[in-house]
């Protein structure tokens, strides 16, 4: 990417964040105590987009599918479960520290970087005799300035002096030296400040559980799910006994995941509280890798019907070695966010992994009786898994459009525009009187709303010219907005009488449509 194209979608990133603040679709969590990093919380907005988001994502997944069954599990999970699936030994991310700030790094997203690496190997102050021996190190590139090593340097040292009086220009420096490197990963790329080895930082919120004091009660201790699938995996002979299944079926499940993200970043993209909406879909084990290219479709066809569409997704085959251990495929599937493609959903075929490792900890028989094969097995399982944050962060990026029109008295202005697809749209239609200060259109415009709110979100707004109300309802991706005006009361005669204009947010087109007809119009739009 350019320099000028990453600075273009930083400023409509940007852009879409101050939009999301403005008219209350994300705020950052506690914001008035300087911010929870890594947490947002949906504003009204937000709410209404997460909620039609998750909601047709159970319509197509659960209630549209004989086979796929609902489950909503317990966010807290007991350490025997994080054992027995590897959370507890294996789920880490390699992290290391900066000397200089003390910032928090993913060892693994460091780019490597190569010039002159200045070593020292202490400092020293005359004056007081202080000093201090330590190695230390400052990487250069090309064109940089020697005495920003030594600057550098410096600034590292002075955090030993006990006299915080002494400025660190008056430090001497020992024992320097050069080396050229290339391709090294030791360094900040920020500062190029030495870096601490990396070390694997395990990233489980862990709990205590009950007012058990005991350290090695195997009961005391729970963690926040990392992930919702594990609550599946658990639950799956529950589920099959109480229910009447045959290969290949599914269980799904919304629900809030937590992960202490080394390094929150991109707005809500990695945070370290979020929402999954995850299937595992049981089947036999030559079925596995056929049916994991078969959800690959219908996942991609799903993020179309939600305004996402396929130019703007990529599919990443992970290929060896890069997936996890226990799977034999996986697809990405990934979004063309202003800040770089990233994951918004991952495809994989976990084997009979993870059943397996819970019969072999729970020591229960959790086997599937195949009524057809008249066989005891362990199912294999395919694991369509979305983020419902960055599925939400997705279609708020794809929506967010700026045109310029020009109005009745020929002058230019910027709209903003959300082209949130309706099924989407927070706000499904704007009922908008004329006139505020005209009781009957009012009383008509309140009637329309009454027969519209038990049906879909209807926002009533009689404040401001109605240009503006139009404006404000862009702004926020509403697809209708209705007016009623004189016409609508049969002040011009009856022919329009009982009537409403209704305006489409895309294309700007106004056109009558009779009271009656508009629940059934707008229905078929939203569905
Ligand atoms: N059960 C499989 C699983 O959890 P994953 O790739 O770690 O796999 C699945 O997560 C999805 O969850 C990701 O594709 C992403 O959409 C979402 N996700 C994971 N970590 C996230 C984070 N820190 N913030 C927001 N979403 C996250």
């Amino acid at each position: 990417m350019s320099d000028k194209s990453s600075e273009k979608d930083q400023a409509l990133m940007e852009k879409i964040v101050s939009l999301c603040k403005r008219r209350g679709f994300i705020f950052q969590s506690a914001e008035i105590y300087g911010g929870a990093n890594g947490c947002w919380d949906y504003g009204p907005l937000g709410a209404e987009l997460k909620r039609n988001l998750k909601d047709y994502w159970w319509r197509k997944n659960v209630q549209e599918r004989e086979d796929i069954l609902g489950l909503d599990g317990s966010i807290l999970t007991l350490e025997s479960v994080l054992e027995a699936s590897g959370h507890l030994g294996g789920f880490s991310d390699p992290m290391c520290d900066c000397l200089l700030t003390k910032a928090r790094l993913r060892a693994d997203e460091i780019d490597p970087q190569s010039g002159t690496s200045y070593h020292y190997t202490g400092a020293s102050h005359e004056e007081s005799g202080w000093s201090v021996e330590r190695p230390y190190s400052v990487l250069l590139s090309e064109n940089q300035d020697e005495n920003k090593a030594r600057k550098t340097a410096r600034l590292y040292y002075s955090q030993f002096l006990s006299d915080k009086q002494i400025s660190p220009k008056k430090l001497e420096l020992a024992g320097e030296s050069t080396e050229e490197v290339t391709d090294s990963t030791s360094y900040n790329p920020e500062n190029g400040s030495l870096l601490t080895a990396a070390r694997e930082f395990n990233l489980m919120f862990k709990t205590k559980m009950g007012a058990s004091a005991d350290e090695n009660d195997p009961k005391g201790t729970a963690y926040l799910r990392p992930e919702t699938a594990q609550t599946i995996f658990v639950q799956f002979k529950n589920v099959v006994d109480s229910n009447r299944v045959k290969l290949p079926f599914g269980i799904a499940q919304i629900g809030k995941s937590f992960r202490n993200e080394i390094n929150p970043r991109n707005y809500t993209f990695r945070s370290r509280e979020f929402e999954q909406m995850e299937i595992e879909y049981f089947c036999r084990e030559e079925d596995g890798m056929r049916l994991t290219d078969e959800w690959l479709e219908t996942r991609l066809s799903f993020y179309e019907e939600i305004g996402i569409p396929r130019e703007h997704l990529h599919v990443l085959d992970v290929p060896d070695g890069e997936r996890a251990h226990y799977s034999k495929r996986t697809y990405d599937i990934e979004y063309e966010f202003p800040f770089g493609i990233q994951e918004l959903e991952g495809v994989a075929y976990r084997t009979d992994y993870d059943l397996k490792k819970h019969r072999e900890h729970s020591g229960k028989p959790i086997e599937f009786f195949d009524d057809e094969a008249k066989e005891k097995l362990l199912p294999h399982v395919v694991e369509p898994s979305a983020g419902c944050d960055r599925t939400i962060l997705a279609l708020i990026c794809e929506a967010y459009d700026e045109e310029t029109i020009t109005d009745d008295k020929g002058k230019e202005e910027t709209r903003i525009v959300m082209r949130f697809s309706p099924r989407m749209a927070p706000i499904k239609v704007a009922v908008l009187p004329l006139l505020k200060n005209k009781p009957e259109l009012v009383v008509k415009a309140r009637e329309v709303q009454s027969m519209l709110t038990p049906f879909m979100n209807v926002f009533y707004d009689e404040t401001a010219a109605i240009g503006r109300r139009y404006r404000r309802q862009d702004e926020v991706g509403t697809p209708f907005c209705v007016t009623i005006d004189f016409e609508t009361l049969g002040e011009n005669g009856d022919e329009d009488k009982d009537t409403v204009t209704i305006r489409e947010r895309d294309s700007m087109e106004q056109r009558r449509i009779p009271i009656s007809e508009l629940r059934e119009y707008l229905l078929d739009a939203i569905v």
